[in-house]
């Protein structure tokens, strides 16, 4: 494709175009304030793209959403969560060999050091789970410092913040902390840690296995979402991976990305004490003096359903259905839905349900509690930061991330002292 042309203070300047894999257009702009001496400005970074990549494509306006060039439909349809780690990390499905050495990898390496449970003591029992998540996966570099390993560190990583999720859990509800069994497949051992008690033998669900499997993977990767945008910025300083997905993880708790389940079940069951009376709501979030949002609607890049809402629809119909689960939640979801669908103001602004509408009310009927709705969110973005960190560590020509702005502040001015300020 020929070069674009930018014309600036009347001089005309020619930028290269890179088109991608799936002939998406870019304009590069790299040299262009070294010719022109001005930047571009995109507030929000909605237009702009940060990095090339091979790990995901999110077509915003088909609702495409492929790992690698697997579509998420044949990957939730099919896959375990451990195949799509290593699909993500390592860039292709894992043979039978493979995918037996990586899993025995992720059941070797699930416990933490002793000395890391006196952490949890530390933590007051309201301690929300996404601060000791963090703080507990940037210590984690604090034991193994060995930066080199990195194929290691990302079993480690893997393994260890599914012990260190659960034991939150524990923590929060006062139970003893329970050790992960090296005869459990991944999420049932995740599962066994967090609802085994000491008293009575606990018995893993096939259905509760079945999607937990569903939701990590429908979590797995999403491009260059905020919280990855993050493990990026804080992995091109060349800081560890620990590090760099500990900020991830701060940058997934806000509840415009990934705090949004737990915000989307907290504004349906208010919803529900108010009377259910859905539509009100509905004005409300079209209502700009309001500051209520409808929570799990509307997406940066899906102006399109958004596929995984759509997977995980169907899906918390059937979990709950197969758990004998009745959760007047799902109506209210689901008129909401029926509602925004074909209210002007939702569809003129291309606002749909996002992964987060329907993901807490399946994370409810497992038992599992709010607060911990978006650990498991980081749970099975956790390949996905790594696999995009990774990618950034392994290009040797990576440079450290350092945007410009433009300065709006006050121009130079005389220091005053004190006595002589009004
Ligand atoms: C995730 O990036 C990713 O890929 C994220 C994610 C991933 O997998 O990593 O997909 C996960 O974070 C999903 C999003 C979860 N967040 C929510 O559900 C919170 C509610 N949604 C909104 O806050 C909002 O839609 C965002 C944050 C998701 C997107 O914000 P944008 O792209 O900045 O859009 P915007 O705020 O500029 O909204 C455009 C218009 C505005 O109205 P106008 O100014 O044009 O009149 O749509 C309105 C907004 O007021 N709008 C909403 C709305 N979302 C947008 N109005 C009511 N309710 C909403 N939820």
């Amino acid at each position: 494709m020929e070069n674009a042309k930018l014309i600036l203070n009347g001089k005309e300047y020619e930028l290269p175009v890179v088109v991608g894999s799936e002939d998406e257009v870019g304009v590069d702009i790299s040299t262009f304030r070294a010719k022109s001496g001005a930047i571009t400005l995109d507030d929000g970074y909605g237009n702009t793209g940060s990095c090339k990549s091979a790990i995901t494509f999110i077509d915003g306006e088909k609702g495409i959403l492929r790992y690698r060039g697997y579509p998420i439909e044949e990957l939730a349809e099919n896959a375990s969560f451990v195949e799509v780690c290593y699909l993500l990390i390592y860039g292709k499905l894992p043979n039978q060999a493979e995918l037996a050495a990586f899993d025995h990898q992720l059941t070797r390496h699930s416990l933490i050091h002793e000395d890391m449970k006196k952490f949890f003591e530390g933590f007051p029992s309201s301690a929300h789970p996404m601060a000791i998540l963090s703080a507990m996966i940037a210590s984690l570099s604090a034991y193994y410092p060995d930066e080199n390993n990195v194929d290691l560190n990302i079993i480690r990583l893997l393994s260890k913040a599914r012990t260190i999720a659960a034991f939150s859990y524990k923590k929060s509800v006062g139970q003893p902390f329970v050790y992960p069994l090296n005869d459990l497949g991944y999420c049932e051992n995740f599962l066994h840690m967090l609802f085994a008690v000491p008293a009575e033998p606990y018995k893993i669900s096939p259905t509760l296995t079945k999607a937990l499997n569903l939701l990590l993977i429908l979590h797995a990767d999403h491009e260059q979402n905020c919280s990855t945008s993050t493990v990026r910025m804080v992995g091109s300083s060349q800081a560890n991976l620990f590090a760099s997905i500990s900020a991830g993880v701060c940058a997934l708790w806000g509840p415009l990305h990934g705090g949004a389940n737990q915000e989307v079940i907290e504004m349906l069951e208010h919803i529900r004490a108010d009377g259910g009376d859905y539509k009100k709501y509905m004005e409300m979030a079209k209502d700009k003096s309001s500051s209520f949002k409808l929570m799990g609607f509307g997406h940066r890049v899906y102006k399109n359903f958004d596929p995984r809402a759509k997977i995980l629809k169907k899906a918390a119909d059937a979990v709950l259905a197969e758990l004998g689960v009745a959760d007047p939640t799902l109506a209210i979801a689901k008129n909401l839905e029926d509602v925004a669908l074909n209210d002007p103001y939702f569809v003129d602004r291309k606002l749909y349900p996002n992964v987060d509408f329907y993901s807490g009310i399946i994370y409810r009927a497992m038992n599992i509690p709010t607060d911990m709705f978006t650990v498991m969110f980081a749970l099975g973005r956790l390949p996905g930061w790594i696999a995009q960190w990774k990618e950034m560590h392994d290009d040797k020509s990576a440079r450290i991330n350092r945007p410009r702005q433009i300065y709006i502040g006050a121009p130079k001015r005389e220091w005053v002292p004190v006595n002589k300020r009004a």
